[in-house]
């Protein structure tokens, strides 16, 4: 299939379309590299450098390449920032999306995949957390995903688009040594821990130990980046038998505490850790519950092991201790 990427050179989307290429697809990615990595984007895929506000690029490329599915990752992505700057994420990211529909649907693409979260779910009745969750979006961030999401449903009645809403819950690991996780500024647990082990930070900061938890610290399902392609693949050959919305996850959650000593354990390195104030908008406990596609499409996530998680991370990091800007 054709299928353009929005934000293939970001990490998930990077990692996604590497997949993609093994498959046997086509790819054509659009990113504007404000985040991600040109060396990360698969070299047989199509790359383009190019934002979502160009309206005119967007009808050029949908011209010129016709895809028949696109995966819509590119986003502004941190929940605290969108905080500070809410018209980056209810602005930004809602308009960019709105300009990717209409370039989708006046070419006739009928497949669509968005990078959701759950960040939707900040106030969860039940846990694991199930697609029937009433949506709290818990910031500008997950609001402007739950607008995208829904959208998407008026462009599946309206158009016929058939979409998938995809809501990661904490992505982590490493495809490969040589593709993996590469923020900048990086505010994410499992590579900030894994900064301390290579000396670049000198301790990490637990954002709070006084959570309704067992160790008092947050709990997160942390999903393997690759487990979240395969999820993306099978979605998007199922998309021909209608539209659907998945939470994805391991349906296992560990404490922030529980992933730094997990994290000692695979490098050996002490990881100093200190007891800072909770950072705003953590909710205590979020564990995905993916029952739905499981049994639609049979995913099994295949590196559920948090040990074996942060060891794909650690060989990365350990190659690339300055991320992709040390090629
Ligand atoms: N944490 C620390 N110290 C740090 C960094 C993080 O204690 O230096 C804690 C956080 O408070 C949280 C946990 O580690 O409890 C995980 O934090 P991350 O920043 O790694 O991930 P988040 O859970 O905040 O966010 C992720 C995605 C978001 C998505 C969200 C959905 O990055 O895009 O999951 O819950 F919206």
């Amino acid at each position: 299939m054709k299928v353009l990427v929005t934000g293939g050179a970001g990490y998930i989307g990077s990692v996604v379309t590497s997949q993609l290429v093994k498959a046997g697809d086509s790819v054509v990615v659009l990113d504007n590299l404000y985040q991600g990595h040109r060396a990360a984007v698969h070299p047989e895929a199509h790359f383009i450098e190019g934002d979502l506000a160009d309206k005119g690029l967007l009808d050029r490329l949908m011209a010129q390449h016709q895809p028949e599915a696109i995966m819509h990752f590119a986003s502004h992505t941190l929940v605290g920032e969108s905080v500070e700057k809410p018209f980056l994420y209810l602005g930004d990211n809602v308009q960019n999306g709105l300009n990717l529909l209409q370039a989708a649907v006046d070419h006739g693409v009928q497949r669509f995949i968005l990078s959701s979260t759950a960040n939707l779910f900040d106030d969860p009745e039940s846990m694991p957390i199930s697609e029937k969750e009433r949506i709290v979006p818990g910031s500008p961030y997950g609001e402007s995903k739950f607008i995208l999401e829904r959208l998407l449903y008026w462009m599946d009645r309206i158009y016929g688009l058939r979409y998938a809403a995809l809501r990661y819950f904490n992505a982590c690991g490493a495809a490969s040594p040589d593709l993996g996780e590469d923020h900048d500024p990086e505010t994410h647990l499992i590579p900030l821990v894994l900064q301390v082990a290579l000396g670049q930070r000198e301790k990490i900061v637990i954002f709070g130990d006084d959570y309704g938890t067992s160790d008092g610290t947050c709990i997160r399902d942390y999903i393997h980046v690759l487990d979240l392609a395969q999820a993306h693949i099978l979605a998007l050959r199922a998309l021909a038998q209608g539209s659907r919305t998945y939470n994805l996850g391991n349906g296992r959650g560990f404490s922030v505490k529980e992933v730094v000593e997990t994290a000692r354990q695979v490098t050996g390195h002490p990881i100093p850790a200190e007891i800072g104030p909770r950072r705003p908008g953590d909710p205590d406990i979020l564990i995905a519950g993916s029952e739905s596609i499981k049994r639609d499409l049979g995913w099994r996530p295949q590196y559920p092991d948090l040990v074996e998680i942060i060891d794909s991370a650690w060989q990365w990091h350990q190659k690339h201790p300055l991320g992709y800007s040390d090629k």
